[in-house]
């Protein structure tokens, strides 16, 4: 028993050694992982212990303009050190790698960190996809808050990351490169649904050369997206398409929307129709009131949503807005919908009439839409650069020519989320869907404004594409 233990200290640090051996190799021009910030570590997820390594704070840039951002972790599970170690089926060559970023609010994000998460009661998705036997790689991200940190600094980091791990391919611990999987919520979903969409779109490439980024390719394989606050020029229309009509809204305490706020919520509302339309989505339209084949998909959603729910024994009665009979969802109200969810945000939603939303902010404090440019109450009204506008939409990539859209795409939105409305997480899963890709979309009961709240079900869903 003893002699079997000492084997395996010797086995665990020679295999460590050749870890930093093969670490300090790289070519000259290469950033290379610095062994000595390597940490080992155990915690326990969910009822299991996991053991896994970390090399800490990496720079992923050969010129960083924020270095305390532009750096990354890498943590790998425990097993992928030892001959013939495997997890759920994974090696140290076909683990999967997952890339979480923990950007909210288009702020910067810190390295995602694996943990128990107290929210959810769960272990994060970082400790989880580790207990899953997948490699996590998490980069630290600037955000609009930093000098250098606005709009298309988020997706330019992002990018830059992914070409640190391809370009360190042979010198990663373990990892499959050509398994990269994004992940994401909110501001950090709309990230992820960049990076998932664009790959090697040639519109970053001036910003990635600027920070000394690797020159690799950077698409990936998989997205992951939850409540995704993206398609932002797009996305006052369809807020205002469910919520028109409802006058108060909660961002803080509530306050009732002022003349100019109201006409705006008219104006856009009466303007979706046009915009859904121009996406030409095979069989999804909406007639000029606003009606049609696209509002029936999004009840739908709803409507699976709740059903769900209730075939899983959670309670769905008594609410105005669905009708329910004989243990089937049978339909949705969406205005009485409105009314139950409340409005969060005053019309427009994103593109602020007074220019101060977060979305201005990443927008250099300025407009993004016609609409609220030529309604602007703000002292000294400005239109965002069109070019920094266009590579923050993941919609203008789906389907470029040039451009290496991720494969798979795995999209949830709270059915108690306002911060967006599900017609843009909708309209981005149906436009992938059109042009080949395969994205798996869906509402989720009792859910507000949150994301990796599903973790079995997600790595359900992810084993099934990887393996
Ligand atoms: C986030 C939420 C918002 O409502 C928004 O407008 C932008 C970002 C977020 O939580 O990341």
């Amino acid at each position: 028993m003893r002699i079997k233990l000492l084997c395996a200290v010797m086995l665990l640090a020679v295999s460590s050694c050749a870890f930093a051996a093969n670490f300090s190799q790289g070519p000259a021009d290469s950033i290379t992982m610095p062994p000595g910030n390597r940490v080992s570590q155990t915690m326990l997820a969910g009822n299991k212990l996991v053991t896994f390594r970390s090399w800490l704070d990496i720079p992923y840039v050969n010129n960083p303009v924020e270095p305390e951002y532009q750096r990354l972790n890498i943590y790998v599970p425990e097993e992928y050190f030892h001959e013939g170690g495997s997890i759920n089926g994974y090696t140290a060559e076909t683990a999967p790698i997952l890339m979480p970023n923990g950007v909210g609010g288009y702020m910067p994000g810190k390295q995602f960190i694996p943990a128990n998460d107290s929210r959810h009661g769960t272990p994060n998705v970082a400790l989880y996809a580790i207990s899953k036997g997948y490699v996590v790689i998490s980069p630290a991200i600037r955000g609009r808050t930093l000098p250098n940190g606005k709009a298309p600094a988020l997706i330019v980091d992002y990018k830059a990351a992914v070409r640190w791990v391809r370009h360190n391919k042979d010198r990663l611990p373990a990892g499959d490169t050509e398994k990269i999987i994004s992940d994401g919520l909110s501001a950090g979903g709309a990230l992820s649904s960049l990076l998932g969409a664009t790959g090697n779109a040639k519109e970053y490439e001036p910003y990635l050369k600027e920070i000394g980024a690797e020159e690799e390719r950077d698409d990936i394989f998989a997205s992951v997206v939850y409540c995704p606050i993206t398609n932002l020029e797009n996305a006052d229309m369809p807020y205002e398409w469910i919520f028109n009509g409802v006058n108060t809204y909660y961002m803080g305490p509530a306050r009732e929307m002022d003349d100019n706020m109201k006409a705006a919520s008219d104006a856009l509302k009466a303007a979706f129709p046009a915009y859904l339309n121009s996406l030409n989505l095979d069989g999804y339209e909406l007639d000029e009131d606003g009606d049609g084949t696209f509002k029936e998909y999004i009840e739908g959603l709803y409507i699976a949503a709740a059903q769900k729910a209730l075939d899983a024994g959670e309670n769905v009665l008594g609410l105005d807005w669905l009708e329910v009979e004989d243990g089937k969802v049978t339909g949705v109200d969406l205005e009485g919908y409105a009314v139950w969810a409340t409005r969060m945000k005053a019309a427009p939603a994103f593109d602020s009439l007074n220019m101060k939303s977060f979305e201005n902010n990443e927008f250099d404090d300025k407009h993004f839409t016609d609409y609220a440019f030529k309604h602007s109450t703000a002292e000294k009204p400005a239109m965002a650069d069109a070019e920094k506008i266009y590579v923050m939409n993941p919609m203008n990539f789906i389907g470029k020519d040039g451009v290496d859209t991720a494969k798979y795409w795995r999209i949830r939105h709270g059915v108690k989320d306002r911060d967006t409305s599900l017609a843009i997480p909708a309209i981005l899963a149906l436009k992938l869907n059109q042009e080949g890709y395969d994205a798996d979309v869906a509402a989720v009961w009792g859910v507000p404004h949150d994301g990796n709240y599903d973790l079995p079900e997600l790595f359900e869903w992810l084993d099934g594409i990887c393996k």
